[in-house]
Formats: C-alpha cells, structure tokens, sequence
C-alpha cells in the first residue's frame, strides 16, 4: 500500500485554493486506490523546529565530517525526526502558495531542516551534488493570485516554482506532477480556471496511482 505525505504550505486552512485542488487530488486517488494511507504534515500547526546556529553548526559539522557534540547533537535528532517522516513516504503532495514571488516562509523553513547531507542530497568536489531521494513520487500544487506564467514582468516573476521544482530535482525527486492554478485572483472565470486545474489534479493523481501501481 503507498504511503503519501500531503504537506499543506498554505495556512488559509478553508480558504486556501490549493487545498481545495488538493481534496480533488487525493480524492481522485483514493478512487483509484481505496486503501491508500495519507498522513496530513501541516506546515502551519506541527512544530517545527528552528533552523537556528545550533542546526546550521551540525549541518556544517556533517559536510566537513566531524562528529555531533552537545547542543549539536541534540539538534541533529531533531532534525532527523523530521526527515524520516518525510523519507518514509512513497509520494509527496505539496500545495505551494505564491508569496511574494516565492514560497511561504514555513515551506523554507521545512526545506532547510530537511536538506542535509547524508539524507536527501549527496556531494562530490569533482561532480557536486546528488540527490538521495530516488524512486519517490511527488505532486505539487501551486497557486498565485495575479502572476501566471507568461505575464509581464509588472505582473510578478516565478521564483516560486522554479525554486520548488528546483529543490525536488536537488534531492532526487525527478517523477513529478506539476498543477497550476494561476492565477486565483485576476482572472474573469476563477470558476473555470478552478474547474481546470481540479481536472489537472484528477489526471495527475490517476496517472501517479497507475505509476505507484507499476513500481
Ligand atoms: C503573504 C502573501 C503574499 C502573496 N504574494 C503574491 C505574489 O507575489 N504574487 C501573486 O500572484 N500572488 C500573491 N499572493 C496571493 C496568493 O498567491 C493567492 O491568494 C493564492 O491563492 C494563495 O494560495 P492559497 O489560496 O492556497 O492560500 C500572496 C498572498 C499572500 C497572503
């Protein structure tokens, strides 16, 4: 049975749109897999902890390759209750608000707690880094309200989901579906454009249940 983490970026709760995307994506996998075991991480309610001197002193006492002392020791578990409940899962969906022009404040602070050596992301001096995250899925929802892609530049520019799938490709996600609902707010149908992206989520998730299926 897949396991599937849904990390809920925004904090909108009912409001949210990309929630609303979401329910239609995991409804439409649930069809297609009735015993699928979704476990709910959201951003905005668990604790999680600061990425502060101590977390950045163990990352860098990792990549040098020295060992955990006190303080750092105790971040580094921490830090790694959070990764293994991410690494545990077979597939990954994220609803990723646009917030000014990138990502909401809590989806960083769970990507620099989750992005460690050793764990998620490899590195060889002659042939940089690697991603350690083979053979997971992921779905990732993003909406904005007036940026789309395409606009003029006085409309916004994308650091929001070139950074996102930048960092899934950075720690080996490659077997991604992408959903856009951009934008939410400036547009004259956002009951269409609504109907549209919940159509793209529904296909998205048949085609990663046909995949988790497969594998
Ligand atoms: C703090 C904040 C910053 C935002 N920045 C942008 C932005 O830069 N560009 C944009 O098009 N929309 C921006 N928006 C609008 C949201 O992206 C839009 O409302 C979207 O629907 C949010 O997703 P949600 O409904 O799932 O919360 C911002 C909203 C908030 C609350």
């Amino acid at each position: 049975m897949s396991k599937l983490l849904y990390i809920i970026g925004s904090p909108r709760q009912d409001a949210s749109r990309s929630a609303a995307v979401a329910e239609a994506f995991l409804a439409a996998w649930r069809r297609a897999e009735p015993g699928l075991d979704v476990s709910v991480l959201d951003l905005w309610r668990e604790p999680l902890p600061e990425f502060d001197g101590d977390k950045a002193q163990a990352k860098m006492t990792v990549i040098t390759g020295g060992t955990h002392e006190g303080a750092a020791a105790t971040a580094w578990e921490a830090v790694k209750r959070v990764i293994e409940r991410f690494a545990q899962a077979d597939q990954h969906l994220f609803t990723v608000p646009m917030w000014n022009g990138g990502i909401p404040y809590r989806l960083k602070l769970y990507i620099d707690i989750l992005t460690q050596p050793g764990f998620l992301c490899g590195f060889d001096p002659a042939r940089g880094y690697s991603g350690l995250l083979g053979r997971k899925q992921a779905a990732v929802i993003y909406t904005s309200g007036v940026y789309a892609p395409g606009v003029a530049p006085a409309f916004g520019l994308d650091f929001h989901s070139s950074y996102f799938d930048w960092w899934l490709r950075f720690v080996g996600v490659t077997d991604v579906e992408t959903i856009r609902y951009q934008p939410t707010l400036l547009t004259p149908d956002p009951e269409r454009a609504f109907a549209e992206a919940v159509a793209g989520a529904e296909a998205a998730a048949s085609r990663l249940a046909r995949g988790s299926r497969a594998a």
